[in-house]
């Protein structure tokens, strides 16, 4: 089984993407997180250029329809999603009949270095994701103060904070028809 990682942050030393990396050291045996490393490639969306969608999107689509779910981590920019990240979820989107979104299970969680743990980011992207017709897994992961909040593996140093990891990749992977996490 397979799960795409998308990061919603192009930066190098992002927290967003050592958390996706944390999540995947997570997953139990048969289980791979390949996190996408194109996103930052993907050019501003047009609808003119739907029906030749440039190289990037093209290996998005395809990374996520070779997929059995979606795990984006993601910070939040003003208060919302990052321009790239619901650039890409665009892309997408369409053409609405074949997005490969269409019943994909999938989850999100996020770090940010503030208070809140990008709660509103979170949102928004279930709602995007939800939009475009992924089946979303109904949790948030809120890891605030995240340069303080995440160990050297990625992972969150605070229990209550990996119970809700684990307890989010569980629900994941059990609506891709997987095994949960040991206990
Ligand atoms: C931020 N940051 C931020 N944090 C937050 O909690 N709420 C917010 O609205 C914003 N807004 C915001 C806008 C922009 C343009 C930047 C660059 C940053 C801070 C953000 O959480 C922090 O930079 C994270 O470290 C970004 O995540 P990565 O890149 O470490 O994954």
């Amino acid at each position: 089984m397979r799960i795409l990682g998308l990061s919603g942050s192009l930066r190098g030393d992002s927290h967003n993407t050592r958390l996706l990396r944390g999540a995947g050291g997570l997953l139990p045996a048969g289980v791979e997180l390949e996190v996408f490393d194109q996103l930052a490639a993907i050019p501003p969306y047009s609808e003119d250029d739907e029906h030749e969608p440039p190289a990037a999107v093209a290996a998005l689509r395809a990374a996520i329809a070779a997929s059995d779910a979606v795990l984006v981590a993601t910070p939040e920019y003003n208060a919302s999603i990052p321009g790239q990240l619901k650039n890409a979820l665009d892309w997408i989107s369409r053409p609405v009949a074949t997005t490969p979104l269409r019943g994909k299970p999938a989850a999100v969680i996020g770090a940010s270095t503030g208070l809140f743990g990008a709660v509103w980011a979170q949102a928004e992207t279930r709602k995007v994701l939800s939009t475009i017709g992924a089946r979303v897994v109904d949790r948030e992961l809120p890891i605030a103060q995240a340069d303080e909040a995440l160990g050297a593996d990625g992972l969150p140093l605070d229990t209550d904070a990996l119970q809700q990891l684990s307890a989010t990749l569980d629900e994941l992977l059990e609506s891709a028809g997987a095994m949960p996490l040991a206990a």
